[in-house]
């Protein structure tokens, strides 16, 4: 970063030194914050990656003209930390490719908003350019059938269909989305759709009129039996912003041959005109890692099956619901086969991310070891559905037989907080577990392997 330009004395201080000589002089004032002296930087290091021509954000904040024209509205969104859209809070845990302001950015914006924007020396108004991202090596790239226009407004929610192209097992080592129309696309969720699940898949496709289905909370709808977990799993996820996704080092996702993907995406269609989009993925594959990686959805199963309720009732602004489970003893008995884990062994967890729908509130996750210490694994306090994400840590988690896995989630069910349903806001009802836009989840997504 530059050192700012030194400012002139303002003309209070001036007017002390003349009427009291010297001793009268304040100290040196600070640095003033400028536009070319430190702003510029942190536009472009954390705002520029969306808030740019054609992507998700409103406006692009790369040039000098722009950033000084809603200084003000910079300064609120940060002061409320509505912006960068950073959820984690980050006493929790520490994560790769955090997009949050340092305490130091954070003044600097809000003190250059505070004295009227200045651009500072060296001015020139050439778009600065957004911080280059994380990349991967693109092995192939997989494509929705057809372009499809979002119909329903303000949020459409639809899942598609993808090939895969691969004769041989493979492991997906990197993962991007390349949206077909930046401006519309807010969230993508891709689902690898095992060979024994696919024609369930297409019976779902095929029910739906148009390109792809309707889908919210999962890519299943219908008949539960296709629910199996080993019929489809979790893939990968993408919101705008968060760039090309290195897995973690020597870990990947075996997909075999003769499956599909499955992309739920969420369009944010707030325009008039209709938007056509066709989305890509871009993976890195390879045929051998060190690790095989299964990203494990934790919840309360008894919640899934409906042998428990998840009830948020009505009118309710603050329903929470908890479950506690030693990962080892059930759940690796299930799942883990695929990757060299069983039941009593320990493991590594290497990313995090949580899902409920339009109700949630906050939710937080947390492991109890075995001699009662707790680490915390990932805190949102302000749940927002439009950025639901995955956050690596910096240091992956070891889990061990006898630690207990925490989950927890709020629930806002108030009138406030309804969504509108074709431009209705709807009344409050009881709400439980499901795949719908009035029915809500509680799941960790957790990215784990063998240690
Ligand atoms: C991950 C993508 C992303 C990043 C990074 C990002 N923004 Fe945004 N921003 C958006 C989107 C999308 C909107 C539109 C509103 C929404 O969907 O939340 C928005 C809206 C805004 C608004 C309009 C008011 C509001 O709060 O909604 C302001 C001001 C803003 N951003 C400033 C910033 C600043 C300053 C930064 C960097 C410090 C930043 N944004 C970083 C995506 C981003």
């Amino acid at each position: 970063m530059n050192v700012p330009a030194r400012t002139a004395l303002p003309l209070h201080a001036l007017l002390c030194c003349l009427v009291l000589g010297l001793s009268g002089c304040p100290p040196d004032p600070a640095p003033e914050v400028t536009y070319e002296g430190e702003v510029k930087d942190i536009l472009n290091k954390r705002c520029a990656g969306c808030h740019q021509a054609d992507s998700i954000a409103p406006f692009t904040l790369s040039n000098y003209e722009q950033a000084s024209n809603l200084s003000s509205v910079i300064a609120h969104s940060v002061e409320q930390g509505s912006m960068p859209p950073w959820m984690p809070d980050n006493t929790c845990n520490n994560y790769e490719r955090d997009l949050s302001l340092s305490d130091e950015e954070r003044e600097a914006l809000l003190d250059w908003a505070a004295i009227g924007a200045p651009q500072g020396e060296s001015g020139n108004n050439d778009d600065a350019g957004a911080q280059t991202a994380t990349e991967i090596r693109v092995d192939t790239e997989i494509s929705m059938p057809e372009s499809y226009s979002p119909q329903v407004s303000p949020d459409d929610y639809r899942c598609f269909l993808m090939d895969w192209n691969q004769d041989r097992p493979k492991y997906v080592t990197g993962f991007k989305v390349v949206p077909g129309s930046a401006q519309i696309v807010h969230h993508v969720i891709a689902f690898v759709v095992n060979p024994s699940g696919v024609d369930d898949f297409i019976a779902m496709d095929e029910a739906d009129d148009g390109p792809g289905y309707t889908c919210f909370g999962s890519p299943v709808v219908g008949p539960q039996s296709v629910s199996s977990a080993t019929r489809w799993r979790w893939l990968a996820s993408w919101t705008p912003g968060s760039g090309a996704r290195p897995m973690p080092t020597g870990t990947g996702i075996a997909i075999q041959p003769g499956s599909k993907i499955v992309v739920q995406l969420h369009y944010n269609t707030l325009e008039d005109e209709p938007i056509e989009d066709q989305t890509r993925l871009q993976l890195q594959l390879e045929d051998e890692v060190d690790r095989p990686a299964l990203v494990l959805p934790l919840t309360n199963y008894r919640w899934l099956s409906g042998s428990e309720s998840m009830l948020i009732p009505a009118g309710s602004p603050d329903t929470v619901h908890s479950m506690s489970a030693d990962l080892s003893e059930n759940v690796l008995g299930f799942l883990g086969g695929t990757i060299g884990l069983s039941t009593g062994d320990s493991f590594q967890m290497h990313s995090i991310g949580l899902h409920m729908h339009l109700l949630g509130s906050s939710g937080r996750s947390w492991i109890e070891r075995a001699d009662g210490k707790q680490q915390c694994l990932l805190d949102i306090p302000r749940w927002d559905f439009n950025w639901q994400g995955a956050y690596e840590f910096t240091e992956p988690v070891t889990v061990h037989p006898g630690d207990r896995f925490n989950l927890e989630c709020q629930w806002d069910n108030s009138a406030g907080n309804q969504s509108p349903i074709n431009g209705e806001i709807p009344e409050p009802q009881d709400i439980e577990w499901g795949d719908g836009t009035r029915s809500e989840m509680c799941l960790a997504i957790a990215y784990v392997t063998a240690l």
